[in-house]
């Protein structure tokens, strides 16, 4: 009994020693076998690994030898390594030294994104346990060894992005418990084998970006929870077998760019879950499947440039999370069903270059998320439908060669976000609406092959980010070239020929600096060819059939010197006549207008008032686009009816209105003026038009001003969260506004302020500034308005005060002097700064600082914050200190001390690093005193 217990105590023993020298060997031999693989690397690849050593594996302080303290190493309780991630570090070489056979236990293994080259070793087989093995984005190069058949406790196998080639090893149809098997972006070849189809569990089987040939293996059907197809780039020939329809998980099935011929599988979608289904750039023929019309779970469908034949009036449904449609280059007939407008998630829907012969149904106005519409190349008739106009997330509109008919509708200026507009061969008529101009951000425009008539409108010369191309050729387009096109500075290709253009070009085309080509041939263009660099290299082509130009250019009549010089005269003689007459005209006609009034009014006949007093005394400057005049501010707030009032301000009341374009300007509508300061005054025009050339990320921009007896209103932007000092006041909006967000206004404003005070000139000093005068966009980045106002309304009444400044933020030197300098600004804004640390206006801090009373002084910063908020990160901490800081320095009451507004803003940009202990302990006797 003795006997056997001491037995089995000693085996026991023997059993654990020999479990310890077998771990402590496995350890030793792994240690082994990474330092020999970190040996074998190249150039300073071992420098990569630095804790890759044998002083850091324990090795000498106990037996055991491991090297789970090495970085990328993981080790499980017993000490073995079960996963090596050493990937995206940039080791370079090979795996022929990788002892494989020495990790036993090893589970995973990623080495991805490395500068690994050479073959995968086929003794890789001895990861008995791997199920992870991840070699994506090296170089590795030769074939798949087949012995990766072996291991078949993988799961997810990666080797894509390398330089495999060869066939896909039949044997990788063992692993039956992959569930990844990413092989893409290699150059493999030969067919896809059938074997595959074992492979049960797979989700996701990614092949795409190859070379691989024959045609679908009809055992990729049984794969019935794969998810994810992706056979991209390939050359892969045949129709798609049936059985693809047998895959119900089937969420993503991608094809392009391959030679698939015959028809698209018919009963895709069974389950409802394809999202995804592309077939671009193939040989498909044949029609659309009957099973994609209920199919509403699609989001992206390509089947562009196949051979598709099928009448599509009504092959699609109503698919609510559509986003990506492309059906172009096919032979899609019938009609463009109004369906498509109820996807009204649907961003991209091109159908260009098939036989499509409806018109355009307006319906499609309200697929309100387009971005990208290309109806191009079709037989489409009718008109262009004013409903497409809605669309105003649309950068690009592609209907040309088509058939279409009519107007260029006005409302076009309501696509503000188009880049891109090509109407061009169809049968448009009519007058260019000058609302054109409104699509500033076009780079491409493209009216060419139409029969639109009347003059090219001066407000093309608003479309000032053009760049690619201009193009109105072959159409009836008469009168002069107007000078605004000068304006088009990034322009690099125009084409005006095949029109009945008359007059001279513009001497403004020389600011065209970027011209590359230019075609004025076929008109009545006569006179000198102005002394553009682009014009200098063309050839006689670019201007034949004219009537008579002249000019440096082989082919055409030099301009005689004398005739050069009475040219000259002459142009300026009638410049002088195209201003004059003009306004010859303007003046018979008011005093014709004053005429027609009178005798009316003599005669009482009952002349509506508005009508008689828009007549009298209307005098506008419009930047924005020239058009919108006094009657539509009038007609958009409906006589300045109190429903669209949104505030109140120094100077009046503010309006929002929507103009006819559908875009949304703010109106102040201006006090009357006692003392009738004019208004029309070449001093106060000369002002505005300053006022409206301030562009900057923080600074509202103002459009313009009309001036009239009845109302003086100015036109600017408009702001949807409406003033901060509401904003602040408003405990829910308050609570929005967090910590980055108060800084980051507080950041906008020093730039805006200090673009006034510094880059404007002569500088613009604000005069008002206050929480009521700052406003606040959709993303709560702050704007300034009214600046300049104070000064442009009196400027230089000796009882401005009254007009300008704000109580509570006028700089107390205002008291006793009458010099508004920046330093008010400066002094206003630090109001500002405080009040948006602490909420409310600071008057009674500032108050209580001033009187020097110690206890306010001696009150801590980080009370006195906005207690709507939770107390700030540490670095907001940082630069709410070094706002209070500035602020204070501001309230400084001697004018000279206060900094310049390029030192706050600069100030504000580094934002010193600041302690956290520091921030909890400061008062604010010590921040005004600057003793930090
Ligand atoms: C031996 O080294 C291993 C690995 O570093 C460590 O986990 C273990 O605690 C050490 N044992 C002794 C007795 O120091
Ligand atoms: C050992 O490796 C670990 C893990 O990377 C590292 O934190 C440690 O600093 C290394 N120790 C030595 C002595 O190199
Ligand atoms: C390996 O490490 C990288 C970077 O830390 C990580 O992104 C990746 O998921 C890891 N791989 C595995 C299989 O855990
Ligand atoms: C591929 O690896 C490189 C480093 O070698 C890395 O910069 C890149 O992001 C990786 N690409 C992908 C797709 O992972
Ligand atoms: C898969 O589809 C093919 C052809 O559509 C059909 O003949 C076969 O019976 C289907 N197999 C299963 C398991 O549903
Ligand atoms: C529409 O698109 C948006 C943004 O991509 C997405 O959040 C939303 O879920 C989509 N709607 C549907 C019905 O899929």
């Amino acid at each position: 009994m003795l006997f056997c217990n001491m037995f089995s105590l000693y085996s026991y023993y023997l059993l654990l020693i020999l479990a310890l020298n077998t771990s402590q060997n496995f350890g030793k031999m792994e240690t082994e076998a990474l330092l020999k693989w970190k040996a074998s690397l190249l150039n300073d690849s071992p420098s990569l690994l630095p804790s890759w050593t044998i002083s850091n594996s324990s090795s000498y302080f106990n037996k055991t030898t491991t090297p789970c303290t090495w970085s990328g190493i993981f080790c499980n309780n017993a000490g073995n390594v079960v996963k090596l991630n050493v990937s995206n570090l940039g080791l370079q070489g090979t795996l022929f030294n990788f002892k494989f056979s020495s990790f036993p236990y090893l589970t995973t293994l990623d080495l991805s994104s490395n500068a690994l080259f050479g073959t995968i070793p086929a003794h890789i087989a001895n990861l008995s346990q791997i199920t992870s093995l991840r070699f994506s984005n090296n170089t590795l190069s030769g074939e798949i060894p087949r012995e990766i058949g072996l291991l078949t406790n993988l799961v997810f196998l990666f080797i894509d992005q390398n330089m495999l080639y060869g066939s896909i090893p039949p044997e990788i149809g063992n692993l039956k418990s992959l569930d990844n098997l990413e092989i893409n972006t290699n150059n493999l070849s030969g067919a896809i084998p059938a074997s595959l189809g074992n492979l049960s569990d797979l989700t996701i089987l990614y092949l795409w970006e190859n070379q691989l040939s024959g045609s679908i293996p009809p055992e990729i059907g049984n794969l019935k929870f794969l998810v994810d197809l992706e056979l991209t780039n390939n050359i892969l020939t045949g129709s798609i077998p049936p059985h693809i329809g047998n895959l119900t998980n089937l969420k993503f099935l991608d094809l392009p760019c391959n030679t698939f011929s015959g028809n698209l599988p018919q009963n895709l979608c069974r389950s409802g879950s394809l999202e995804q289904f592309t077939t671009a750039f193939n040989n498909f023929a044949g029609p659309i499947p009957k099973s994609l019309k209920n199919c509403s779970s699609l989001v992206r469908v390509r089947l562009d440039r196949n051979q598709l034949v099928d009448n599509i009036s009504e092959a699609f449904g109503v698919y609510p999370k559509l986003n990506y449609m492309d059906l172009s280059h096919n032979n899609f007939y019938g009609e463009l069903s109004r369906t498509w407008g109820e996807c009204h998630n649907l961003t991209y829907l091109s159908l260009s270059s098939n036989n499509i012969s409806s018109s355009i149904p307006p319906e499609l106005g309200e697929s309100a998320q387009l971005r990208k519409l290309d109806l191009s190349d079709n037989h489409l008739v009718g008109e262009i439908p004013k409903e497409l106009m809605k669309l105003n997330f649309l950068i690009y509109l592609n209907l040309s060669h088509n058939e279409l008919s009519g107007q260029l509708p006005r409302k076009i200026g309501s696509l503000s976000e188009l880049n891109h507009l090509d109407i061009s061969s169809n049968n448009l008529s009519g007058p260019l609406p000058k609302e054109v101009g409104i699509c500033s951000n076009l780079l491409y425009l493209n009216l060419s092959n139409n029969g639109f008539n009347g003059s090219i409108p001066t407000q093309i010369g608003d479309l000032i980010s053009l760049d690619i191309l201009l193009e109105l050729s072959h159409n009836e387009l008469t009168g002069g070239i107007p000078l605004e096109i000068g304006s088009l500075r990034k322009l690099e290709n125009l084409n005006l020929s095949h029109n009945i253009l008359s007059g001279h070009i513009p001497s403004s085309f020389k600011e065209m600096e970027s011209l590359l080509s230019i075609d004025v041939s076929y008109n009545q263009l006569e006179g000198r060819i102005p002394p553009n660099k682009a014009f200098q290299n063309l050839s006689f082509d670019a201007f034949k059939n004219n009537k008579n130009l002249c000019g440096n250019v082989s082919g055409l009549q030099a301009c005689d010197s004398s005739g050069t010089s009475k040219s000259n005269v002459m142009d300026k003689y009638k410049v002088a006549i195209i201003i004059i007459l003009p306004l010859l005209g303007v003046l018979f006609l008011i005093l014709a207008s004053a005429g027609v009034l009178l005798i009316f009014y003599r005669k009482k006949i009952d002349v509506k008032e508005d009508q008689e007093e828009i007549q009298k005394d209307l005098f506008c400057v419009w930047k924005y686009d020239g058009n919108v005049v006094y009657e539509d501010i009038i007609e958009a707030t409906e006589n300045f009816s109190p429903e669209y009032c949104i505030g109140r301000g120094g100077y009046g009341s503010v309006y929002k209105a929507e103009l006819l374009t559908g875009q949304v300007v703010a109106v102040k509508k201006l006090h009357p003026l006692e003392d009738g300061v004019g208004l029309e005054s070449k001093a106060f025009l000369d002002e505005i038009s300053a006022l409206s050339e301030v562009r900057h990320r923080n600074i509202v921009r103002l459009y313009g001003f009309c001036s009239h007896t009845r109302h003086s209103f100015i036109i600017s932007e408009y702001l949807e969260r409406g003033n901060l000092s509401k904003v602040l006041s408003d405990i829910e909006e308050a609570v929005k506004l967090d910590w980055v967000r108060r800084i980051n206004i507080i950041k906008g404003l020093a730039n805006a302020f200090s673009y006034l005070h510094h880059d404007c000139s002569p500088p613009i000093v604000h005069r008002d500034i206050s929480s009521s005068n700052i406003l606040l966009d959709l993303e709560y980045e702050a704007r300034v308005s009214d600046f300049g106002i104070a000064r442009l309304l009196k400027p230089d009444s000796s009882n401005w005060t009254e007009l300008a400044g704000t109580y509570g933020y006028i700089a107390p030197e205002l008291a006793y002097t009458m010099k508004v300098t920046e330093k008010c600004d400066m002094y206003s804004f630090g109001v500002l700064m405080l009040e948006v640390l602490i909420g409310i206006h600071p008057g009674e801090l500032i108050s209580s600082l001033t009187s020097s009373s110690p206890t306010s002084q001696n009150v801590l910063l980080k009370d006195i914050l906005d207690g709507c908020l939770s107390p700030p990160t540490l670095h907001a901490s940082h630069e709410l200190f070094t706002i209070t800081k500035l602020a204070f320095s501001c309230l400084d009451a001697n004018p000279e001390s206060r900094p310049t507004m390029k030192h706050v803003s600069q100030k504000l940009s580094k934002a010193k690093t600041l302690d956290l202990e520091l921030f909890h302990t400061m008062t604010l006797g010590q921040l005004m005193h600057r003793e930090i």
